[in-house]
């Protein structure tokens, strides 16, 4: 007899094996574009929701009460392990996260706490745990982390920069303080990801959202050699998607750091970019997320597209090319899930 994980389409996407229709799951699936995300917001914090495992994993399996999506995400942040490792944030209303002492120097760095996850984030084990229990046989779950410039680059600017000039000052000023930072976050992000794996998540992605600011020098550089750390530590009985935003140039280096799934945004086409990439890795994308906000007919206008540009080749699951916005219009998310089945199905 098969396991369900084999006959899980998503799953067999990430092994590029054939599946009967092209799998889909959104980033921020779970959020405030839903009512009954909003309901619980009025209650709870995000943090506080990441860090009940009860909250966390209810906001998990929202979207999937309403949607026929192929995967579920556990529902957390990638700025978590961030805290425990001894940089404090909190999301200031309407402004993202905010971190009142980012790092500037080396003796910041040097003061990083190299966390053991399983005591230090016992919330997301046991979110984790209880999703499992939920959507065992029914639907795989995703566990995720940001990488280590993404999460590198939150630490130093104080949340989201616009050009990065703190974070590659520091990269070209100090290459042995910037060295030593990444290390230590790709350590944390080996342990954080194990951690996750043997809770039982049965995929992971790591996001570098805003790698794309880098030249394919400085990411091979300064960057490529850390995260392959973290994709080389990672117990090997999950498939791996790595993803980033704005990375025409540095998929390539993206594919020798690793993943067996390339995550790519709506900049590039997706055709083109899988053939850059080569056939031996998955591609996931790439619907420009504000493609959603309508009409259905451009929506179903670029669906096809992109299944055509994906040619039913095994390994393509479909996605968003970042994250949905909290505008979005939920009656379009349901279209598109349907869409995508309808008109992969084989
Ligand atoms: O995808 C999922 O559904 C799982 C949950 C998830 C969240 N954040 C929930 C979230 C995941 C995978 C993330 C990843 C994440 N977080 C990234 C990488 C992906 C990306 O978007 O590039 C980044 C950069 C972050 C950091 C972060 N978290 C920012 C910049 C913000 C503020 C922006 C915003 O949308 O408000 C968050 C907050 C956040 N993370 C929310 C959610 C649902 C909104 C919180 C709220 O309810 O107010």
């Amino acid at each position: 007899m098969k396991t369900p994980e084999v006959q899980y389409p998503f799953l067999r996407a990430c092994h590029r094996r054939p599946t009967p229709y092209t799998p889909i799951w959104l980033m921020r699936q779970a959020g405030r574009y839903m009512k009954e995300y909003r309901h619980l917001r009025k209650r709870f914090s995000f943090l506080e929701m990441c860090k009940n495992p009860e909250l966390a994993a209810e906001v998990t399996l929202q979207p999937l009460k309403h949607l026929h999506l192929d995967a579920a995400i556990i529902f957390s942040d990638i700025l978590i392990p961030l805290a425990p490792m001894g940089v404090d944030f909190e999301f200031a209303k309407g402004e993202g996260p905010v971190f009142h002492h980012p790092l500037r120097t080396k003796r910041d760095v040097e003061r990083l706490k190299v966390i053991e996850p399983e005591q230090e984030v016992p919330f997301l084990i046991e979110a984790i745990r209880i999703v499992r229990k939920e959507l065992e046989g029914k639907t795989p779950l995703i566990g995720f982390s940001g990488a280590p410039f993404t999460l590198a680059s939150y630490m130093i600017e104080g949340g989201h920069s616009n050009n990065f000039i703190l974070t590659k000052s520091l990269m070209y000023q100090d290459r042995p303080t910037w060295v030593k930072l990444m290390e230590k976050l790709s350590k944390v992000l080996v342990r954080y990801l194990n951690a996750q794996i043997r809770a039982g998540v049965e995929a992971i992605q790591i996001f570098d959202s805003w790698v794309g600011c880098l030249s394919p020098t400085d990411y091979e550089e300064y960057v490529l050699p850390f995260s392959k750390r973290v994709f080389d530590g990672l117990e090997q009985n999950v498939p791996v998607i790595h993803f980033g935003t704005s990375t025409s140039t540095l998929l390539p280096l993206m594919k020798r750091a690793g993943g067996d799934v390339i995550g790519v945004d709506w900049r590039v086409d997706l055709g083109e970019a899988w053939k850059r990439i080569g056939y031996d890795v998955g591609i996931q994308g790439n619907l420009d997320p504000l493609v959603l906000m309508g009409p259905i007919t451009l929506i179903r206008k670029e669906v096809k597209r992109i299944l055509r540009l994906a040619n039913g080749r095994p390994g393509h699951i479909f996605n968003l090319g970042h994250g949905i916005l909290p505008e979005t219009p939920v009656e379009h998310v349901t279209a598109l899930v349907e869409m995508v089945h309808e008109y992969s199905s084989k």
